[in-house]
């Protein structure tokens, strides 16, 4: 907290007001204009909030200038490094890492949850062969507020933890049952005596026929990859599970809002992009067309995986997938995958290039993520499901975080006006 202010004077200097700087623990101080309307008559305005906060946290901090990101003032390498997902889950939810016990109680937990209602699998059967995954898992997670009546009282705070197990339990098993629809193969159940990504690669993978080996890589790519995209300040889903709960929606209708938001292909969907974009350029010969056309103004085409609203340098996350790329594809034996060799040339390109280096436009956790879940057999339709698995628990935290501030608002931004003036109704046989 500090005592500064900012004096704000209108133009001909007939109003004023002091406008109080809050200091956070660390990055850029904040102004409080809460009190601009009511003591100036304006509002602020901007679209795209690029430079609005809309409320304090402590759960996560990005440095865009510096590709620093801090999970509870961790450094996500070090996570990355020595931690696990279920570890990170823990640390997000509860804002420390946990002892031996705290994490074996919170793992068993979550390990005893897992298994659906069986009247939400019978949803399944319901939607197309070729239903789109996020489609099923928005309309499944939103479904959970039909089954679990025990946990919709937001002010309840058992009501809230076990809803916090349930959603992270059951978002894996959900995920998997709409691969296994779209695959044409029967959904399998999960297993209580099976870690959180063995027990996804057993719900997607394995098949009633024979025997499902685990692929230790597999699960050690799922896990660095849930870690890396477990949360990431006010992102656009973040704010939308942040803003759906503020009216005081059940949570899970607010995790299913994050993950219609997340599905859009300039936020969670652009990993799927990712995909569909090197297939288009499909090779090097190509490259530089398709850096003209992202560059060309007239174009609406992007680069997908590029660019970021906070990083301007690099994304941390890019750099240990793109480590972590060569390491699965060598050890899956498709060190000369052509996707591989095309995303890393595209890499340099696009680097080199005056208009990226200009707009600050690096690889995003989008850019390589993908190239690893096709090389571990998930399809590209799957992709943005993959990150939404990550990114819950940091909805359910920020949502936390939200409910459980006792001067929480609802969010209602405000606007600047610019349709027609006051105009009187016209008779239909005037027009
Ligand atoms: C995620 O917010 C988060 O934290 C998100 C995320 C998370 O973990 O939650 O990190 C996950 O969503 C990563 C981003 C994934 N999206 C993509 O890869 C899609 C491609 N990227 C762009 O759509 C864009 O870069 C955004 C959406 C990511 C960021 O957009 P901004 O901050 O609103 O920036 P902008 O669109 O205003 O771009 C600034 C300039 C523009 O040019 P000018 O109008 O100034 O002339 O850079 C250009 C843009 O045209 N630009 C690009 C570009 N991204 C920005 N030009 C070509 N290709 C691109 N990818």
């Amino acid at each position: 907290m500090t005592n500064d202010t900012y004096t704000l004077t209108n133009a001909d200097g007939s109003k004023s007001m002091q406008l109080p700087v809050r200091q956070g623990t660390l990055g850029p101080d904040v102004l409080d204009i809460s009190g601009l309307n009511r003591d100036l008559g304006v509002f602020t305005y901007d679209p795209g909030f690029v430079a609005t906060g809309s409320c304090d946290s402590e759960i996560t901090f990005i440095d865009g200038d510096k590709g620093v990101l801090l999970y509870r003032g961790y450094p996500v390498e070090q996570l990355a490094k020595h931690s696990s997902f279920i570890e990170v889950a823990y640390l997000l939810l509860y804002g420390d890492l946990p002892t031996a016990v705290e994490l074996e109680t919170f793992s068993s937990s979550i390990r005893r949850h897992t298994m659906l209602n069986e009247g939400m699998l019978r949803f399944f059967t319901g939607f197309r062969y070729d239903a789109h995954p996020m489609a099923m898992l928005s309309a499944v997670v939103g479904s959970m507020s039909a089954y679990y009546h025990d946990t919709m009282d937001i002010n309840d705070p058992h009501a809230r933890e076990v809803f916090t197990h349930r959603i992270l339990a059951k978002l894996p098993t959900i995920a998997a049952a709409a691969y296994k629809l779209n695959a044409g193969q029967p959904f399998i159940y999960p297993r209580n005596d099976l870690g959180y990504c063995d027990n996804l690669l057993h719900m997607l993978f394995a098949v009633p026929a024979e025997e499902y080996e685990i692929d230790p890589v597999a699960a050690e790519a799922f896990d660095l990859l849930f870690i890396l995209h477990a949360d990431h300040e006010q992102n656009c889903s973040t704010s939308t599970v942040r803003m759906a709960g503020s009216s005081g929606a059940n949570p899970y209708s607010a995790i299913a809002a994050g993950i219609a938001a997340l599905w859009g292909p300039a936020h969670g969907g652009a990993n799927e992009a990712v995909l569909a974009m090197l297939a288009e350029i499909g090779h090097t010969s190509n490259i530089k067309k398709y850096i003209d056309k992202a560059k060309d103004k007239d174009d609406p085409f992007r680069l997908m995986g590029f660019g970021h609203r906070v990083y301007k340098n690099f994304d941390p996350r890019a750099n240990i997938i793109r480590e972590m790329c060569h390491r699965v594809l060598k050890q899956v034996g498709r060190q000369n995958s052509p996707l591989f060799d095309l995303a890393l040339e595209l890499e340099e390109v696009a680097l080199k290039d005056e208009y990226f280096i200009e707009k600050n436009l690096y690889p995003n956790v989008d850019f390589y993520s993908g190239i690893i879940y096709r090389a571990l057999g998930i399809p590209t339709s799957m992709f943005t499901v993959m990150f939404a698995i990550g990114r819950t628990v940091g909805w359910v935290a920020h949502w936390r975080e939200m409910i459980g501030n006792p001067h929480g608002k609802i969010a209602r931004p405000r606007q600047l006006y610019v349709g027609p003036g006051l105009r009187d109704y016209t008779p239909i046989e005037k027009r």
